[in-house]
């Protein structure tokens, strides 16, 4: 129950909601019970005519009664209305701003976090988690404060008339509850072995559907389906084990309200005769047995509602309370120049243990382009995820204009690098979307500019819809290449201060790359640039050159001085020449 208490402030936020609605259900009960007091009436004074031979006035009677009982059943149905408009209306908005909360909390942790922990579960925690917490705040509450209200004046009720008769019909009543408890527990357990069934069945074909290529090209499809064909098997297994524990659910309530029902008859015939109580408090009570077994059995539920519900807080709980490790200390906003140093820079990943960097040095004034150069795992991109703050660095000092990285506003640093990763992400949608994701308002003459930056423009025009064209899962195929060049387009229409180009042309034909990396030193004259690549070509022309192995940098100078060392940069120069 602990991690519940989580959820209090929402409560107390939406109070003046959650208050009228306990009016509310104070009320609808009210109206709920009366009827029945309106039966015993009725019947009581139809036996009394009938024993008197007075049968003048008993269409009036039950008239008056009947239009007694529709009357107070359709206030009880406006005021049930109003119950579920007032407390399931709050549980709705409560969802919605936890689910704001939990997507700005994910907006806000760092990689590392997201390295940890997988898609599927990230979602999770927004989607069903959430939904779970929803079924406590809305019909659990609900259900709660109604069996507490007609319980206590149904009780009162009871007791008003026949203390013995009350005892003997309320025994079946907890035995009712336990046994709706351990039923919807099994029940929650074998729908979640039913949804998690689900989920590999919808995995199973995700990954089909896209691989579907390689699948066709493999001859594959039968093994694919024969996959997929066992677990619709395991599937419907499971769902067949939870119909029958499902269909036992309603014949045990009926069972034990017709117990109810008997115990009353029985005894309260026997208090009748004993001339304790009027045959019309019979009636009066089969309906008070009648309302109170569906609250009583849902206590039952309730309490699986709850549980679930505080495991689910739990899980939520735990992303809530994430430390975030890389956060902003720094709200003014200096702007960033460009100049940046690393002093003994060192970086191991925590999840991995890996030590990416060690003991880096360098210096990049600005206006200047500097080229890392590495093989695969050197290092290259963990330099760029200390600039952009992605991580930070285990020990040493990084200097951006001459300032400590941390102290900067981190805002104002991303904001002012412009990076195109080694994956070239593209987000479904148009290419003008994708071009003008780093501003707000899009401006079509500037994105034009970015695509022929990036030489990707006559290809745009190429397109029947140009830069209204649909890229991403539905839409047109890209090839490597353009997805390249359409990252480095997203890049040149931030107009950042400082380029990162993280080994993003690797597919690009030679030539165009030249001409990218020409538009690229027109742009930067008095900016920063970091290129990265495992190609010489692309970073000879750089006005500096590291050269990381392991982690570390083995050589550090312009092309031709790197030539002139006879060592590892040569030695790949010459194999790379050989190679074209
Ligand atoms: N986010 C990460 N978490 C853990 N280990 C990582 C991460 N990124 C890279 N590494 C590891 O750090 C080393 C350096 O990787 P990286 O900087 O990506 O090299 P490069 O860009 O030169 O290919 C590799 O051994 C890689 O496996
Ligand atoms: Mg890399």
């Amino acid at each position: 129950m602990k991690h519940l208490k989580y959820l209090n402030k929402f409560l107390w936020k939406y109070k003046t909601t959650l208050i009228l609605g306990l009016v509310f259900v104070f009320i609808t009960n009210i109206f709920a019970i009366y009827p029945a007091e309106f039966v015993r009436n009725a019947l009581d004074g139809l036996l009394d005519k009938l024993n008197d031979k007075d049968t003048k006035d008993i269409s009036l009677l039950l008239i008056k009664y009947g239009c007694l009982i529709v009357l107070f059943a359709i206030l009880k149905g406006v005021f049930l209305y109003l119950t579920r408009q007032t407390i399931i209306v709050m549980s709705r908005k409560i969802e919605y701003d936890l689910k704001n909360e939990v997507y700005e909390k994910y907006q806000k942790l760092s990689i590392e976090f997201y390295k940890k922990n997988r898609t599927g579960d990230l979602m999770n925690r927004i989607t069903e988690d959430i939904t779970k917490v929803r079924m406590y705040l809305g019909p659990a509450i609900m259900y709660a404060i109604n069996l507490s209200f007609l319980f206590s004046l149904i009780i009162y009720k009871m007791l008003l008339v026949s203390t013995v008769l009350t005892t003997y019909v309320l025994f079946p009543l907890p035995i009712l509850a336990l046994s709706v408890y351990f039923v919807s527990n099994r029940i929650n357990k074998k729908s979640e072995k039913v949804q998690a069934q689900l989920s590999t069945i919808t995995a199973i074909s995700q990954e089909s559907f896209s691989g579907i290529r390689i699948i066709k090209s493999f001859t594959n499809e039968e093994n694919s389906l024969y996959v997929f064909y066992q677990s619709c098997k395991e599937y419907t297994q499971r769902q067949i084990e939870l119909i029958k524990i499902e269909a036992m659910f309603i014949p045990l309530i009926i069972t034990l309200i017709g117990i109810s029902t008997v115990l009353t008859i029985y005894i309260g015939g026997l208090e009748v005769f004993k001339g304790n109580i009027t045959t019309g408090n019979i009636a009066e009570f089969i309906i008070y047995v009648n309302m109170l077994a569906w609250p009583v059995a849902s206590v039952g539920w309730v309490t699986s509602l709850v549980q679930r519900a505080a495991a689910s807080q739990e899980r939520i709980n735990e992303f809530l309370q994430k430390k975030e490790n890389i956060y902003n200390t720094n709200n003014t906003d200096t702007s960033i120049i460009g100049k940046i140093e690393f002093n003994d820079v060192s970086l191991i990943y925590s999840d991995t243990n890996i030590e990416a960097l060690t003991k880096i040095n360098l210096t990049i004034n600005t206006g200047k382009q500097i080229g890392i150069f590495g093989k695969t795992g050197s290092g290259k991109t963990s330099i760029v995820n200390l600039i952009c703050r992605l991580y930070d660095a285990n020990d040493g000092e990084i200097k951006i204009d001459n300032k400590n990285i941390r102290s900067h506003n981190l805002n104002i640093l991303r904001s002012s690098i412009g990076y195109v990763p080694q994956d070239g992400y593209l987000f479904s949608g148009t290419i003008k979307d994708n071009i003008g994701f780093a501003k707000d308002d899009i401006n079509e003459a500037e994105i034009e500019n970015a695509a022929r930056k990036a030489e990707m423009l006559d290809e745009i025009n190429s397109f029947p819809n140009k830069f209204n064209t649909i890229i991403g899962e539905r839409g047109i195929q890209l090839s490597g290449g353009q997805r390249q060049r359409l990252a480095i387009a997203r890049v040149f229409y931030k107009d950042p201060q400082l380029y990162i180009f993280d080994d993003c042309l690797s597919a690009v034909d030679a030539n165009k790359e030249q001409k990218i990396l020409n538009n690229l030193k027109q742009e930067t004259k008095n900016k920063t640039t970091i290129i990265i690549s495992h190609r010489i070509s692309t970073i000879e022309e750089s006005d500096n050159i590291i050269v990381l192995d392991k982690g570390k940098i083995i050589e550090e100078g312009s092309h031709k001085q790197l030539l002139k060392n006879q060592s590892f940069y040569s030695q790949i120069h010459v194999n790379q020449i050989h190679n074209q």
